[in-house]
Parts: structure tokens; C-alpha cells; sequence
């Protein structure tokens, strides 16, 4: 595809990798822009009086930019032990599911709070689809790959499955936020014409575009075999 960098696979890979780096970065900006204090008149963080504040830029830096960097983490580090990428590769995911849970916890005590009904939207259904499924592939590839690690022959059998949920739950992750979006646009005053709404929506499309981008570059640099790690020759035996 990048014709003019494909003698050079390595080189191409990591200035794609900084790109998407950019996109993911200021994907995180701009959600951490929605509620802040003192841009726009009525806004602002708060945990106690509204806990939705951080329900977006939780699910957004977990479930999109640390998973995302996390599904990269092997062709990124490609000259680095296979067992050391893989314990990272566990972390990063750890501290995605981390992030989501608060974020999910905001969003439940927001709705409490409300005494809203829960689970009613098609935002929330797809939001559960895709923590359940993440919860389950981390489970999975933990037991399967690093304790207690079954054997080689199991391991060479799930790991395209393992690699193909993987991506399927990014994507998934990536429309989820998507269509939190739009639904936050319907639930709010997102579509007035007033000033403060008027660059809020910016900030909030901004943020769409950059974060579909950023998706978008993580799910072409997993899917080139270009950018794969070589098989190691010790391929953790
Ligand atoms: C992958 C990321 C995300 C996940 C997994 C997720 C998950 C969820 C879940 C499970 C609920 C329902 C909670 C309940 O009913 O008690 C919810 C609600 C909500 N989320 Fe998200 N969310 C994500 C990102 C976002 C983003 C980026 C926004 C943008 C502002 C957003 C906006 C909303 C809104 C407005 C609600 C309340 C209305 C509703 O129940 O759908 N979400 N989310």
C-alpha cells in the first residue's frame, strides 16, 4: 500500500506506528477536553455530582488506546524477548480493563444516581458485548499462553483465533465509542445551535474522526504481514 516505503518494511512500520501514536494521542485529548473545567460555561469533572464525566475518556483510554497499543506490542517490540512482550502484552491489557471498569462504574452510578433504567440503549448492549468478550479472550490467552501455558500444539491451534477475537473486539471497542457518541449527542443539548454547544461539538466530531483513525491504523498494521514478528527460533518451547 505505501509503495514508496516498501523496500524498507521496518522503517514503514515505524513511522506508520508514530502516526497512529499522534491519532490515538489526540484522540485522548480531545475526550478529556469534554468535560473540562473553565472551556465551556457548564462542564466540568466530578465524580460525586456526575459520574458520566468520566465514563468516555476511561472507556477511550482503556478500551481503545492501551488496548490498541497493546494488540501492537509485538510487532512493535519486535527484538525483545517473546516472554517479556507477552507479560506486557497481559499488563497493558490489565490496565485497559482497569480503566473500562471505572469507566463502567461511572456510568452505573451515573445512571443510579438518575435512577434511570439500565442496559437500555444499543450503545450499552455493545459496550457489555465487548467487556464480556474482552474479559473472556484475556482469560483464555492467559491460561493458554502464560500460566500455566498449555501445550505447544494447543497453543499453535488457538493462537489464530486468539489473534482473530482480538482484533474483532478492538473493532468492536472502536464502533462502541462511536455509538456512545451519537448517543451522547441525543441525550444532551449536543445539537443546539448556542456557542458553548457549538464548540463542544467540535471537540466531540474531532474526537470521532481521530479515534476512528487511530482505529483504522492499529487493524491495518496487526493485519500486514509485512510488520509481523519473525518466528523466533526458540519459539518459547
Ligand atoms: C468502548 C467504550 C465504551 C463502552 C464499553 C461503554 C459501555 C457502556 C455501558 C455498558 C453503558 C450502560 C450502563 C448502564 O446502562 O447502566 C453505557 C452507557 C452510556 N455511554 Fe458508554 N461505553 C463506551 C464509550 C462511551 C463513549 C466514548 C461515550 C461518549 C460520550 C459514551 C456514552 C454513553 C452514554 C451517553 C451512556 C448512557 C446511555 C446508555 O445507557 O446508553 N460511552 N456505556
Amino acid at each position: 500500500m505505501f509503495g514508496i516505503l516498501d523496500k524498507n518494511t521496518e522503517l514503514t512500520y515505524r513511522i506508520l506506528l508514530i502516526i497512529c501514536e499522534i491519532f490515538g494521542i489526540i484522540s485522548i485529548i480531545l475526550v478529556s477536553l469534554f468535560y473540562a473545567q473553565g472551556l465551556y460555561s457548564n462542564y466540568y469533572y466530578d465524580w460525586n455530582a456526575n459520574p458520566f464525566s468520566y465514563h468516555p475518556v476511561m472507556m477511550t483510554t482503556g478500551l481503545v488506546f492501551c488496548f490498541g497499543n497493546a494488540i501492537l506490542l509485538y510487532r512493535t517490540l519486535k527484538s525483545t524477548r517473546k516472554l517479556i512482550v507477552k507479560i506486557l502484552h497481559a499488563g497493558f491489557l490489565i490496565i485497559s480493563l482497569t480503566f473500562a471498569l471505572v469507566g463502567l462504574v461511572a456510568i452505573i452510578r451515573y445512571k443510579m444516581s438518575r435512577s434511570s433504567i439500565h442496559f437500555i440503549s444499543f450503545h450499552s448492549w455493545l459496550g457489555l458485548t465487548t467487556l464480556i468478550l474482552f474479559f473472556f479472550q484475556w482469560i483464555f490467552g492467559f491460561v493458554t499462553f502464560l500460566f500455566p501455558k498449555l501445550s505447544l500444539k494447543i497453543r499453535s491451534a488457538y493462537m489464530p483465533t486468539h489473534r482473530l477475537w482480538g482484533r474483532i473486539i478492538f473493532v468492536l471497542a472502536v464502533v462502541t465509542v462511536i455509538a456512545g457518541l451519537s448517543e451522547h449527542g441525543y441525550g444532551s443539548s449536543f445539537f443546539t445551535t448556542n456557542d458553548v454547544e457549538q464548540k463542544r461539538r467540535l471537540i466531540i466530531n474531532f474526537f470521532g474522526v481521530f479515534t476512528a483513525l487511530f482505529g483504522i491504523l492499529v487493524i491495518y498494521l496487526v493485519s500486514t504481514s509485512d510488520y509481523q514478528r519473525p518466528p523466533d527460533e526458540n519459539v518459547d518451547k
